[in-house]
């Protein structure tokens, strides 16, 4: 069996200079410790600390590599520029909507290059072919595709921990290109939310220019596949610290600490992203607004110290600080002050217990990518060993929001809202709790950290074991079998649409000229013996005969009206009696749209009318070209014409003239035995539809979309073929 690859920067464990390890507290490091996971499993990661701060690297080194991980040490140069810079200083506020927080810096995304391909290199060390790497996180965006074609058949998966902000704040990033790029060099990208995943497929369409659907996109050749995958929380590691013979006593300690008071529980790390200071803004006013209550509450605030070194990580614990001091001079009395601020990670038992004894659990993130404190207090809730249920207030901004629906939501931002909710909390009758805790529960224990690992694992063992994918793989053998059958004497002819096909679409398409090998491979293809060539295209004549003349590929030009035989002499029309009399009220009406629409025009063919739009707001064009299409269909119901939505286009063309009357025109002319056509849409499809009588018929859809094709692939993997085509040819 195939093993995994656990690539995170955090470790579960962390290291100290003299050799011994302990826990790490964060989200990522809880849900996947001892998850129930069936392959061989290797982790790769950063073991904390500066290496020049280890005594014995190899002791270390050893230890680590006993407990299956292979460890990433870093300089502290490193540490400042990656870690403390780029991870957490420029993308963890960034992806957090905390754009005014974001510090950009060269050096920082140079030491944030350097490191992850460090983590690639580690990867390709202990890897194999077939294995399931699964890359984690924001510190690690680039490590997908540092890996791919260095070695065979890796099966490649990414997961965000984080929200993925608005496109609008992602493209404030220098490096936004090549951070998207970086993603997609895995075969599975998973998200906490759909709407994590809308933000990043509207950002790879804003800045890389790339549609996508829900479910994913080919991108160079293979299938990205794009997923919703909520975390949840350790239950298994809760469980056994509940069920273990020492939590009576921790609880009993607890209980016995709080004297009475009725707890209110915050439980995070220390970081501004966790909105402690409004926090602390909302127990003010609650303490402001009831005082009857002032001595009966204790706010316990523990905060789990957080990147500590990064300025706005210790600014931030001073405000904390002075904030609590400020309520506590302000309202607590002799013998209790209402905010307790703790500054310490603690033990799973002790945080079982408290949440086991706390009333209200007070989860008010500003952003959180899902937030497992918020899982793990409603798992933690036991009223069935007669135990009253726990309320939980939970921020809107947290991706768990959206399946912890019984808790009371808030938005953190606004004081009095929060203090409303504390309140209304306090005053639950315990029936509303249960029930509240009863319709959450289920779902949580359902969906545990093991559930959601499995989940992504099995969809990433679903990804084909080598790295030329399946429809690629599957054209590329028919490659030799073509050339063979060619050089034995069977007549061969190729149709190949243009743009999408053979080239990739740009803004303006005059700028879509062939890359300087397109030419001369079609010249080679052309020119073998027995073997037919066609660029089938709705492009004009000029561009046609300047980009691709004189290379023995016989041109067809304005989806089949003119054709050039050989690529020289002079065009010839395939059906001389068109009626094009329809135009005229339509290009009236699609000029009118281009007019009130920015970044679009009319283009007047022989045969046909096209309203571009490639050039206008990817989402607004879209919308446009919706309304349009039925508006054209509408206005040309009784006319001899054919209304089409392609990439970036709405065409309305003559019904007389097609790509596919072409094509069998040209098959029949040629004599083929053998008919292999490609095209990426929906013109093209007139061409895949045929059935030539007595003709070996082969179709090729290149990209996504419906199709009658049999083969798929993309520009690159139908390029690949075309070269292996040749290259079979020759020998
Ligand atoms: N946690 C812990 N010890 C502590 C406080 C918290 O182990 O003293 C754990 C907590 O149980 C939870 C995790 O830290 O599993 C915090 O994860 P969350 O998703 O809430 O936030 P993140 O740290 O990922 O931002
Ligand atoms: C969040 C991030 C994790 C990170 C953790 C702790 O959960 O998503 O990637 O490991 O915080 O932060 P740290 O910087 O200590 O690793």
């Amino acid at each position: 069996m195939a093993k995994l690859i656990m690539v995170s920067n955090r470790l579960p464990v962390k290291v100290e200079p003299d050799g011994t390890s302990k826990r790490t507290t964060g989200g990522l490091a809880s849900a996947l410790e001892g998850g129930a996971i069936d392959h061989e499993q290797v982790w790769v990661g950063w073991p904390g600390g500066a290496v020049e701060d280890f005594d014995d690297l190899e002791k270390v080194r050893a230890g680590l590599e006993q407990e299956g991980v292979r460890p990433v040490f870093l300089s502290q140069d490193e540490l400042d520029g990656f870690y403390e810079g780029y991870s957490n200083s420029t993308l963890w506020p960034l992806l957090h909507y905390m754009v005014e927080r974001a510090r950009f810096s060269q050096s920082w995304w140079q030491a944030y290059q350097d490191v992850n391909r460090k983590f690639a290199d580690t990867i390709l060390e202990v890897a194999e072919e077939g294995d399931l790497v699964w890359i984690h996180d924001y510190q690690l965006f680039l490590v997908p595709m540092m890996l791919r074609g260095r070695k065979l058949g890796l099966r490649v998966g990414f997961f965000l921990h984080t929200p993925f902000c608005t496109s609008e704040l992602f493209r404030v990033l220098p490096d936004r290109a090549a951070i998207l790029e970086g993603v997609l060099g895995a075969d599975v990208v998973g998200f906490h939310t759909y709407n994590y995943l809308r933000h990043f497929r509207s950002s790879i369409l804003r800045v890389l220019g790339l549609e996508t659907e829900t479910e994913g996109m080919w991108h160079e050749g293979r299938e990205v596949k794009m997923g919703v995958y909520p975390i949840g929380h350790n239950r298994t590691m809760f469980e056994e610290v509940m069920g273990g013979p020492e939590f009576p006593e921790v609880l009993e300690r607890h209980r016995a600490d709080l004297d009475g008071k009725r707890l209110i529980l915050n439980v995070e790390r220390l970081d501004y992203t966790k909105g402690i200071p409004e926090k602390l803004g909302a127990m003010r006013r609650f303490l402001e607004l009831h005082p009857e209550k002032r001595n009966e509450v204790m706010f316990l605030l523990i905060a789990v110290p957080s990147r500590q070194g990064v300025k706005e990580y210790d600014e931030l614990t001073e405000e904390v600080q002075r904030e609590v001091g400020a309520i506590n001079g302000k309202f607590g009395k002799v013998g209790h002050s209402p905010v307790q601020f703790l500054h310490r990670g603690f033990p799973l038992a002790d945080l079982a217990a408290l949440y086991v004894l706390c009333d209200v659990c007070l989860v008010t993130p500003l952003r959180d990518g899902m937030n497992l404190v918020a899982k793990e207090f409603v798992d933690c809730q036991r009223m069935e060993d007669g135990l009253s249920a726990g309320v939980l207030i939970l921020s809107e901004f947290a991706g768990a929001a959206t399946e912890l629906s019984q808790a009371l939501h808030v938005n953190p931002y606004d004081v009095d809202d929060v203090a409303t909710a504390v309140n209304r909390a306090l005053e639950m009758p315990e029936a509303e709790r249960r029930e509240r805790i009863e319709a959450m529960r289920p779902r949580l224990r359902k969906n545990h950290s093991g559930a959601w690992a499995k989940q992504f694992i099995g969809d990433l063992n679903r990804v084909p074991m080598r790295d030329e994918r399946a429809p690629t793989m599957k054209l590329r053998p028919l490659a030799g079998d073509l050339a063979k059958r060619v050089k034995a004497g069977e007549k061969l002819g190729l149709f190949l649409d243009y743009d999408g096909t053979l080239r990739g679409f740009v803004d303006v398409p005059e700028d879509a000229v062939p890359d300087p090998g397109l030419p001369q491979l079609l010249a080679e293809l052309a020119s073998v013996d027995g073997l037919s060539v066609a660029v089938v295209s709705g492009r004009a004549p000029a561009f046609l005969e300047e980009h691709l003349g004189g290379l023995g590929v016989t041109l067809v030009g304005e989806h089949g009206f003119r054709w050039l035989d050989g690529g020289e002499g002079e065009w010839a029309l395939f059906n001389p009696h068109v009626n094009n009399e329809w135009k005229s009220g339509l290009r009236e009406h699609l000029e009118q749209v281009s007019l009130e629409t920015p970044g679009t025009h009319v283009e007047e063919k022989a045969s046909a009318l096209v309203w571009h739009y490639r050039a206008a707001d990817p989402e607004f064009g879209e919308w446009r070209a919706r309304s349009l299409l039925d508006e054209v269909t509408a206005m040309a119901a009784n006319l001899p014409v054919t209304v089409h939505h392609g990439k970036k286009i709405v065409e309305v063309s003559s019904l007389q003239v097609s790509k596919g009357e072409a094509v069998d025109y040209l098959i029949k002319q040629w004599q083929c035995g053998i008919a292999l056509v490609a095209g990426d849409d929906q013109t093209d499809e007139t061409m895949i539809a045929l059935e030539p009588e007595g003709v070996e018929f082969l179709s090729v859809k290149v990209g996504k979309g419906s199709t009658r094709a049999v083969y798929r692939t993309d520009i690159t993997g139908l390029r690949v073929f075309l070269e292996e085509f040749r290259e079979c040819l020759k020998r």
